[in-house]
């Protein structure tokens, strides 16, 4: 059964461990746990069978929220966990008076950007060479909540 939960401060191990499977500079654990109360903050968590499978990230303020990061384990992909993930970070925001979410994405990031896109969001512009590692263009994407 998969279940979307806030973060725990003894799940942000199992979430470090996914995030180093995916990103090249993944956050620490010391990133997520400086900040897992915060009341701008959204960490949420997919759980599948009881163990965590993805997670993502939101910062708020006032009217705009950044998704920061959305990973599932490689092995739960394909299953609907990250759309249920952001659709639960979508209600939480509203809630919170959230009017519009931003993010960046790497434009080769073909699962990432399909995602996005079945979730409503739109390019409204382009960071040349923002990332590292390799060196690559951000989209900028939006979605009005
Ligand atoms: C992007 C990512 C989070 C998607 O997770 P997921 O749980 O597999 O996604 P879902 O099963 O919820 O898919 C929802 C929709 O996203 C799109 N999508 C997901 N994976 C896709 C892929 N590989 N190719 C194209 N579209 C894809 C589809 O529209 C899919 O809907 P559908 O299954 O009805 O076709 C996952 O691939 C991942 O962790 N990638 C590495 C980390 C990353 O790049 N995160 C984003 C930047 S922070």
């Amino acid at each position: 059964m998969q279940q979307i939960k806030t973060m725990e401060p003894a799940q942000v191990d199992e979430v470090c461990r996914i995030g180093r499977q995916n990103f090249t500079h993944p956050w620490s654990e010391q990133d997520y746990m400086e900040h897992l109360k915060d009341d701008e903050r959204i960490y949420l968590v997919a759980e599948c069978e009881g163990d965590v499978a993805g997670s993502c990230v939101f910062f708020c303020s006032f009217e705009t929220a950044d998704l920061c990061n959305v990973t599932v384990d490689e092995r739960c992909r394909r299953r609907g966990l990250a759309e249920a993930l952001l659709r639960e970070a979508f209600e939480r925001c509203l809630d919170k008076g959230v009017e519009q979410v931003l993010l960046e994405v790497r434009e080769s990031n073909v699962a990432a950007i399909g995602l996005y896109e079945k979730l409503g969001f739109a390019v409204i512009s382009r960071r040349r060479g923002y990332y590292r590692d390799p060196q690559e263009d951000a989209l900028i994407m939006q979605k009005h909540l």
